[in-house]
């Protein structure tokens, strides 16, 4: 029996083989260019083993391009009971070559019975023909046998009847369960696709570049409503009382973006000015908190627009927030999904930089509805297509729509952030080749989001505004309803600009998408002449290492310089395109400052005497310099510090001036850093310099600590300030401030958790509150009861700060179990754990120790284990830690389990190791002299 259908499946490839070669190839459609079957039929001992043992007809992780779907029908019956799903869905496809099997994706679904159908079998009412299932796990892959090969050209409908289990975790089609005010827990299901989880709800095409129309019916019962991509058309009652809702059908869209779920949730609604239907969806007792998201995502919803100059293509947008989530959000066309803290706001417990938050999130998955839904990136390589951009466009539409949260300037944070990161060996270019699901995952990164965005804002600062926007409106237009390669945008860009300007901006781009790292542009001023040099901006690595020379070799960027002198406001530019290259300047000045505004992706140092030059300037009158300019020059100098480039003294000498600060934002740039190395000076019990740090910090920002009141009020960046300060002065014990927060501990225990305090003190309030035991088992009362996620996050922090190890250990268990603590909240509590001098060790030890069940949960390229792996390590700064790290990862490794983040881990702590040895001794030095 085997043997003859293994007989018969050798001639049906031998049979393709020969008509694939023989019949001329047609290319219906020019955008594909993956592998093509016949690559793989041309080395027919290749065959992986499917499941049943029989030979599986495809060997590549990229599905064939031979068939290619058209539209899927799709019909899902959950039972939230048994927690299970059956489904069925009939996919038209069009097969571009003669072929006899279709390669589709699936993972964990149990497939029933599979038939296909020609036009002609439809139109004569034929029966379909049954077809024959192979299956192959490790590329979550299932091949459908065709009896007699389908012909180019020709559309074909298959047939799929199958079920699977609602999934736990965050993956597929899953379950997630919320508590309600009268204590009963409830049960909903959801889907969450991007990158390569929609071959866990159904079997498809689940690549981008695969976009289809999508028709989705559900059956509910009739307490549960159902939503999807699109408007409901109509319900139909069944027998027993079930309902099953028909969706519209989608706009041409790729697999990851699909969504259905089944749930009780209230909303609320609005209309755009294009009359798009927008409804904020919570479960009933959080409705009362999706009034802000409503008012925001209308707003925005117009701003993009205008913006793009293309509307939004459907009738409706629905935003909801999933009581367990993976991500913080995911751009599902016209449902899209929320963790409850990005996207609701609750006035009594949110605080400022929780309002900026989700503000943030909604405008990034709305710039998603353009950027991804409809132009997306042809393959995951290019992921910064879609995130750069949703997180650039953040940028832009809180600009215009909320100046008052004055993202503009937070956005210097998003570009300091990744140059952490990119300034490692261990980065990667923004396109980067990824080709397993885990390396999919791996490119949602900081790279891809964050680099993304700063250099697209260097380009516009490069362009000017008006064309850069010309430009992105042309690439969205051309390329609508289809896939884009970075090519495509810079072309599309260059279609605009002058003869010379095109291919410039191409050239400039390349360096910065293909190239990994961050340049540092070194100055040497004589007189008016400036020397410039670009080198690869590396931390951790020094000048005079052995290995340094080989890391800079064959590194070159196209840098768009800015700068500006003591003389005037003007703003100068330059391309440097070389290694070197001098400057003229127009007047003598006593100083030069470049990356104005730091929009430049670049890092700047200034030999000979230029940095004193601007010290000087900074104690004389820091007002000459822009805001963003003092918080730029504060960043470039600390990490010159970590690249051995710049004395340590140096760079604490140019905070100096910071007791004269009015820029919140270069006030705390220059406080975070002198907090962290408070920070890792109290981890690793240097105990003499931490505490002359701690007298430091306290005396020195004296007078802005104790001005600062206890209540909302201000601006945003008055009141980020005042909780940072306030965490600060309450961290390193200052008697007032504990003072203070006791106080408005007790007085809200004894009002049994009904005061309202200050939204930007909670956390403070809570964390000094948190230290005595009754205090903490309070706390973790009012975190089982508490009904916004805004306070709960605010809780569990609290509660991961207290200094006694059964406590810390307390919350792992119970973030492990899942139920009081949310498992989609164990990363970053772990995270927090690590913080705490404490807990960091036992953070470390219960990861290393339950990596098993830690993976089970997460899956090892998630969000949350990267989260967990990066947070529990990379503040280690000794050999033995560092030892011990590698041993760990090296044992991972030779089970096959191999992520980046292991690389940037050790690196970091290897930069940590060198920073204490080199600096150490200097800022011993530095504070006894001053305190
Ligand atoms: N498309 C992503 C969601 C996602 C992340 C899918 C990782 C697959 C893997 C979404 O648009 C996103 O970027 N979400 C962010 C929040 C955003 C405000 C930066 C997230 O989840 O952190
Ligand atoms: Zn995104």
């Amino acid at each position: 029996m085997v043997n003859s259908h293994r007989k018969r499946i050798l001639k049906v490839y031998l049979g393709f083989y020969c008509t694939a070669i023989i019949l001329p190839k047609i290319c219906i459609c020019s955008q594909f260019s993956m592998p093509s079957s016949d690559q793989f039929n041309q080395d027919l001992g290749a065959f992986p083993a499917a499941t049943n043992g029989e030979p599986f007809p495809w060997h590549e992780l990229r599905l064939p391009n031979t068939a290619i779907p058209l539209h899927y029908d799709l019909l899902v019956h959950p039972n939230l009971t048994s927690l299970d799903f059956v489904a069925s869905e009939k996919i038209e496809v069009l097969a571009r070559d003669a072929t006899q099997f279709i390669i589709l994706h699936s993972k964990d679904l149990e497939i029933m019975n599979a038939t296909l159908h020609s036009e002609e079998d439809l139109r004569y009412r034929k029966p379909g023909r049954k077809l024959d299932v192979l299956s192959y796990p490790a590329h979550e892959q299932i091949a459908l046998l065709v009896p007699e090969k389908l012909t180019a050209d020709l559309k074909y409908y298959v047939a799929i009847d199958f079920q699977g289990k609602v999934a736990d975790g965050f993956e597929g089609f899953y379950k997630s369960t919320y508590r309600t005010l009268g204590g009963e827990t409830r049960t909903i299901a959801v889907t969450d696709f991007e990158p390569t989880e929609a071959r866990m709800a159904f079997p498809c095409f689940d690549e981008p570049l695969f976009k289809a129309n999508f028709s989705i019916k559900i059956r509910r019962e009739s307490r549960h409503i159902a939503l999807s991509n699109m408007p409901k058309v109509k319900t139909i009652e069944l027998e027993g009382g079930l309902l099953e809702d028909h969706f519209e059908t989608t706009v041409k869209m790729s697999t990851y973006l699909v969504a259905y779920i089944v749930c009780d949730f209230k909303s609320v609604s609005g209309t755009s000015s294009s009359g798009v239907k927008v409804s904020i969806y919570a479960s009933p007792d959080k409705w009362s908190q999706t009034h802000y998201a409503l008012e925001a995502s209308l707003k925005l919803l117009d701003f993009y627009e205008s913006y793009f100059d293309i509307n939004y293509p459907l009738p409706k947008l629905d935003l909801i927030a999933i009581p367990d989530f993976g991500a913080g959000a995911m751009e599902n066309w016209g449902l899209i999904t929320y963790r409850e803290t990005s996207l609701l706001f609750d006035p009594k417990t949110s605080s400022a930089f929780d309002k900026l938050w989700v503000t943030r999130v909604i405008a990034h998955e709305l710039a998603h509805q353009w950027f991804g839904n409809l132009v997306t990136m042809e393959w995951w390589n290019d992921i910064w297509l879609n995130e750069g951009f949703a997180k650039y466009m953040e940028l832009v539409s809180l600009n215009a729509t909320y100046p008052e949260l004055q993202f503009d300037d937070y956005f210097l944070e998003v570009c300091f952030e990744v140059i952490k990161r990119d300034s490692l060996n261990a980065s990667h270019p923004i396109s980067n080749q990824a080709k397993t699901p885990t390396q999919i995952q791996e490119m949602f990164d900081t790279i891809s989001y964050n680099k993304g965005a700063c250099i697209l804002n260097m380009l516009k600062d490069f362009l000017s505004e008006e064309k850069f926007r010309k430009g992105i409106i042309h690439y969205l237009k051309k390329f609508s309803y289809q896939n884009a390669k970075n090519d495509d945008l810079w072309s599309s860009m260059s279609n605009l600009l002058f003869q010379g300007e095109d291919e410039e901006v191409r050239d400039m781009m390349a360096t910065w998408t293909l190239q990994k790292g961050i340049p540092l542009v070194v100055v040497e001023r004589e007189g008016r002449s400036l020397r410039l040099r670009q080198e690869r901006f590396l931390s951790g690595v020094f000048r005079e290492d052995p290995a340094w020379r080989a890391l800079q070799e064959r590194y070159l960027w196209h840098i768009p310089l800015t700068y500006s002198t003591s003389s005037s406001d003007v703003i100068h530019r330059h391309i440097l395109k070389s290694k070197t290259d001098i400057l003229d300047l127009p007047e003598s000045t006593s100083w030069v400052k470049f990356n104005v505004n730091s929009n430049g992706y670049y890092i700047v140092h200034y030999e000979g005497h230029g940095w004193d030059q601007l010290i000087q300037q900074l104690n004389q009158n820091h007002t000459l310099l822009r805001p963003k300019d003092r918080t730029g020059l504060i960043h470039d100098a600390f990490q010159l510090v970590s690249a051995g480039r710049l004395t340590l003294d140096k760079a604490l000498d140019l905070t100096r001036y910071l007791q004269h600060e009015t820029s919140s934002l270069a006030l705390l740039k220059g406080l975070g850093y002198l907090e962290l190395f408070y920070h890792m000076m109290d981890r690793r019990n240097i105990s003499d310099v931490s505490e002359n740090l701690k007298h430091y910090l306290l005396q020195y920002f004296k007078p802005v600590i104790d001005t600062q009141s206890w209540n909302d009020e201000g601006s945003v960046w008055d009141r980020m300030l005042r909780s940072t300060l306030l965490t600060l002065a309450c961290d390193l014990n200052h008697t007032p401030c504990i003072r203070k927060a006791t106080d408005l501990f007790s007085q809200w225990m004894e009002s049994s958790g009904k005061l309202n305090i200050p939204t930007d003190v909670l956390k403070i309030v809570y964390s000094v509150g948190a230290q005595t035991t009754e205090g903490w088992n309070y706390l973790l009362e009012q975190y089982k009861l508490s009904m916004s996620g805004a306070e709960k996050n605010k809780i569990l922090y609290a509660l991961s700060t207290r200094k006694h190890q059964e406590k810390l250990m307390k919350l792992i268990e119970l973030g492990m179990e899942g139920k009081i603590i949310k498992t989609q909240d164990l990363a970053s509590l772990l995270h927090a754990i690590a913080r705490n001098p404490k807990g960091q060790q036992l953070a470390w030890n219960f990861v290393r120790e339950n990596w098993t069940h830690l993976l089970k949960k997460f899956g090892l390229g998630s969000f949350d284990m990267r989260i967990i792996i990066s947070g529990t390590t990379s503040h280690f700064s000794s050999k033995d830690e560092l030892q011990e790290v590698k041993l760990f990862f090296d044992s991972l490794k030779a089970q096959g389990l191999h992520l980046d983040i292991f690389q940037i881990v050790l690196e970091t702590i290897s930069k940590n190791i060198k920073w204490l040895e080199k600096n150490l001794p200097t800022l011993r030095t530095w504070l006894l002299a001053r305190t």
